[in-house]
């Protein structure tokens, strides 16, 4: 039986896992990665695409953002629409010059697979983890299947970054956290098209047949979002229909969408999901493995970096001084930040969708909100601080 051994086990080759293992190895940490699917799915699973200025920070200093720099694309504001009325949030003004960047998240896990295998790097793909051993002994055992065979990987400290669905979770005993979760009466249909961007900064909108995103991935790919019934179905919906109801959601005075060829249809449930303790004993879990935000806000994958820089710090204070100090307080320290974010999405989330029939009181509270931030700059910095990141200080200091 194939048996290795490294001092972080990772489970997964998301934007946690791969995050944690460069950033470990930049620190001269070891780490190896088992991922369940193949290199060529994980590089094509089209999701996230909005980065914080803290996210875009952390792979500039792990010298992995090259690619990002040369083909992302910063952006200073963003634009908000209610029934047709576009208003635009700027970020510079408003947070001290801080911003976004808009770039694939599949793009982000191809530069780190492509530098991690580069580099010497041990992942291992159509690698399932199956069973987490020993996790109250200094010598953990991760039980996993490679090529159909069984095999271990030994490790120090195991780092779940296996996604809502893997095994990281379901490895924490029953009574050690209590779970959170808001199931939302809608869902995203999402798009890829073969069209230049009619909008330079994103839009969010809330029409009275319910939410629309426009953003994009290049000056010649859009990327769209549609509000949807959880029971609908792709099959519904023909190109032409998405494109009609696009055009009239996210319309507003002396502004046309362009239509193009669709490559890529998905239709994604909408939740809130949490845990209250994301470490049991040895096992550390990060990204969407201990908590999902809904979409509308673009914050999952930010999260999921940001619990790695969490996790580094108390992985560091092991390895430099021998103190479980720190990576006992991870939980707490990542869950504030986590707990934020929950609030922002679930804010964009009712603020945008239809959630109950147009000109009804939830409509007329939505409607007040979107006001609100026209009218006051400090309900727009609220907007803006939040949709840009917070700094880490900021999670640091005021406590
Ligand atoms: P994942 O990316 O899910 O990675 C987990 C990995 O673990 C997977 O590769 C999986 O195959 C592997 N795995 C699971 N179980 C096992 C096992 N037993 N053994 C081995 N490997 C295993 N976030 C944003 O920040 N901005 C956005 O704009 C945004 N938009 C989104 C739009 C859509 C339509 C969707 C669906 C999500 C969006 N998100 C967005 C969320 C974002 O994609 C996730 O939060 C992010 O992928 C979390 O990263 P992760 O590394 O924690 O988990
Ligand atoms: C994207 C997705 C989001 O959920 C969001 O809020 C902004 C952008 C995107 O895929 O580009």
């Amino acid at each position: 039986m194939k048996k290795i051994s490294t001092q972080v086990g990772i489970i997964g080759a998301g934007p946690a896992g791969l995050t944690l293992a460069h950033w470990l190895k930049k620190l001269g940490i070891d780490s190896v990665i088992l991922e369940h699917r193949s290199r060529s799915y994980i590089e094509s699973r089209v999701r996230a695409g909005l980065l914080e200025q803290n996210t875009v920070s952390i792979f500039k200093n792990l010298g992995l953002a090259d690619r990002l720099l040369r083909e992302g694309h910063e952006h200073h504001g963003v634009y908000l629409s209610f029934d047709g009325n576009r208003i635009r949030i700027p970020f510079g003004e408003l947070t001290g010059g801080r911003n976004i960047t808009i770039y694939g998240q599949q793009e982000v896990v191809k530069d780190f697979t492509g530098a991690w295998i580069d580099g010497g790097g041990e992942l291992y793909f159509e690698a399932q983890a199956k069973q987490i051993q020993g996790l109250d002994t200094p010598r953990p055992i991760i039980h996993f299947e490679h090529e159909g065979e069984p095999a271990e990987l030994e490790c120090d400290f195991v780092a779940a970054c296996d996604g809502f669905h893997g095994i990281g979770r379901q490895t924490m005993p029953a009574g050690s956290f209590n779970e959170y979760t808001i199931t939302y009466p809608f869902s995203w249909l999402g798009i890829l098209a073969n069209v230049a961007p009619s909008s330079e900064e994103l839009v969010y909108a809330y029409h009275e047949n319910g939410f629309a995103l426009h953003s994009l991935r290049s000056s010649t790919v859009s990327r769209l979002y549609l509000q949807v019934d959880n029971d609908d179905h792709v099959d519904n919906w023909p190109d032409e229909r998405i494109w009609e109801e696009l055009a009239l959601r996210l319309g507003t005075k002396g502004w046309s969408l362009q239509s193009g060829p669709i490559f890529e249809k998905s239709i994604t449930p909408m939740r809130s999901f949490m845990i209250d303790n994301m470490q049991h004993q040895r096992l550390f879990l990060a990204g969407d493995a201990a908590h999902i935000v809904p979409p509308t806000g673009g914050k999952g994958m930010n999260l999921a970096v940001a619990d790695i820089k969490h996790l580094v710090d108390g992985l560091v204070d092991f390895y430099q001084n021998n103190s479980l100090k720190t990576l006992d307080k991870y939980s707490q320290t990542a869950l504030r930040r986590i707990w934020r974010a929950q609030d922002f999405s679930n804010f964009m989330t009712t603020l945008f969708h239809k959630q109950s029939e147009h000109g009804s009181f939830t409509y007329q509270l939505q409607k007040a909100k979107f006001d609100y931030i026209q009218m006051s700059e400090a309900a727009a910095t609220t907007i803006a601080e939040n949709y840009v990141g917070l700094p880490f200080e900021t999670f640091e200091t005021n406590v």
